[in-house]
């Protein structure tokens, strides 16, 4: 046999072994704890591993048995940061994905490839009520928010004498991280985005802006770029979106929502993201709250001549030689990347596979988890609601416990996982519900697992 190759019958065998490992890892999800009892030593002992100049062969499926228990399950009690549910449909068109092994860079490349992810793009953009915008899927939100604003950069800030390209940012002071490192990257100057102050729902206070505008184009500073909050990470509060919008036509600024986490929810309560149709570009992951396997983000822009413009920069060894505009559609010249996976097929089965009205479902069943949790701890007086729930966060904390210690022991407990976040200067217990196997008495028992966990410390 020629080196690499493997025979039908071992391949098959591999398969076989390989699906049937992972159904019975989707079923045991629900005895799973919410969190691995493991430690840096033990998955290097496990995991730290040479490289053998011999293979093992099928052997290695059993390093997947080892590697279950090691890892974040997805269970319907893994309530941290973000963290998306890995829908097994989405997980199988994956698997596809990489049978087929595209390039999804140009319809040359990869015509049933590039055409799925531009019909899934105009799927996604239609969901959330921005039909007709254009996009493309990426790794995540931080490069989704990266590029966006790249896109506006090129396209409102003229090169100065040097070839740098000056302008201000402005977001709300609740914004992700990677918004700072996007601005960092693309060279616009930390001292140039203005973290504006929020409300006391935490959205960006408008009067404030208006005022940080004004004193930057009095002393002369370039304002670029609006960054909105389509759900803060931390609380889920979107921020006005129609006044941005208009602040950003009356000054001709580029608004950019960063709906990472949030803007999925659009597609169930469409009122909480009124003028999100009017922003030049939207940042949404498709691996948090529309459950699919990571990664899968997708940015979304209104002018696909802005993207081409920022992004275009042809080679000779990529040269089209075809004159049909379908048949010369390049990403390549719209994104960072050249070479891109074929992320669009686990979205094009998982969406296919359950409809449009499944996931607006799911959606609507997260929001109501989030409510419930915050009805449960608005009734017991020992636990105090540190925030508004617009969406699918819940922000709170015990009132006379320890919340850093009743975080850790919630964690070992291993029923449910909390992640934190810092509250008005608090240290808070965070549960977010992005996650499509958890079910009502899974909530239930975020409340029963810290009460439990306070008497503990
Ligand atoms: C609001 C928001 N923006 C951006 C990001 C970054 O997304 P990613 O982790 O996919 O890069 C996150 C991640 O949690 C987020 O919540």
């Amino acid at each position: 046999m020629r080196a690499l190759e493997t025979s039908d019958r071992e391949l098959v065998a591999l398969m076989t072994e390989a699906m049937r490992l992972a159904g019975a890892y989707w079923t045991s999800l629900d005895e799973r704890p919410s969190y691995p009892s493991t430690s840096g030593a033990e998955t290097a002992r496990l995991f730290d591993r040479p490289w053998m100049d011999e293979g093992r062969g099928g052997d290695v499926l059993n390093d997947f048995r080892a590697m279950a228990e090691h890892v974040r399950p997805c269970t319907g009690r893994f309530f941290g940061y973000v963290a998306g549910s890995g829908e097994p449909v989405g997980a199988v068109g994956d698997f596809l994905a990489s049978v087929l092994n595209q390039n999804s860079t140009s319809w040359r490349s990869a015509p049933a490839a590039v055409t799925i992810e531009r019909a899934v793009v105009g799927w996604l953009a239609d969901a959330i009520g921005c039909d007709g915008f254009a996009g493309q899927l990426c790794g995540g939100g931080s490069m989704a928010n990266l590029m966006a604003l790249a896109i506006a950069r090129e396209t409102l800030s003229p090169a100065n004498e040097d070839g740098a390209r000056p302008g201000v940012v402005y977001a709300s002071e609740h914004v992700h991280m990677s918004v700072p490192k996007a601005v960092a990257l693309l060279g616009l100057g930390r001292s140039n985005l203005r973290l504006v102050p929020a409300d006391a729902d935490f959205r960006l206070r408008i009067d404030a802006l208006e005022a940080a505008i004004d004193s930057d184009r009095r002393l002369g500073k370039m304002p670029l770029a609006i960054v909105a909050n389509g759900g803060t990470v931390a609380t889920g509060a979107v921020d006005p979106l129609r006044e941005l919008a208009d602040i950003a036509a009356a000054e001709g600024l580029w608004l950019h929502v960063d709906g990472a986490f949030g803007v999925p929810a659009a597609m169930a309560v469409p009122e909480k993201f009124a003028g999100l149709n009017r922003a030049n570009s939207i940042s949404l992951d498709a691996h948090k709250w529309l459950y699919q396997p990571i990664d899968c983000s997708c940015l979304l822009y209104r002018d696909r001549d802005a993207a081409r413009k920022t992004f275009s920069h042809s080679g000779d060894y990529v040269r089209i030689f075809n004159e049909d505009p379908s048949e010369t559609f390049a990403f390549f010249e719209e994104s960072i990347e050249l070479t891109r996976r074929f992320r669009a097929l686990k979205l094009w089965m998982s969406l296919q596979y359950h409809g449009r009205n499944a996931y607006r479902e799911a959606i609507s069943r997260d929001l109501q988890h989030a409510q419930r949790l915050a009805d449960a701890i608005q009734a017991l007086p020992d636990l105090e609601l540190l925030a508004p729930v617009p969406l699918s966060a819940v922000c709170f904390r015990h009132r006379t416990g320890n919340n850093e210690a009743i975080l850790q022991r919630v964690v070992a407990r291993g029923r449910v996982y909390l992640s934190n976040a810092t509250i008005k200067g608090d240290f808070a217990l965070r549960a977010c519900f992005v996650n499509h196997r958890t079910r009502p008495e899974d909530v239930d028992e975020i409340v029963s697992e810290v009460m439990a966990a306070a008497d503990e410390v």
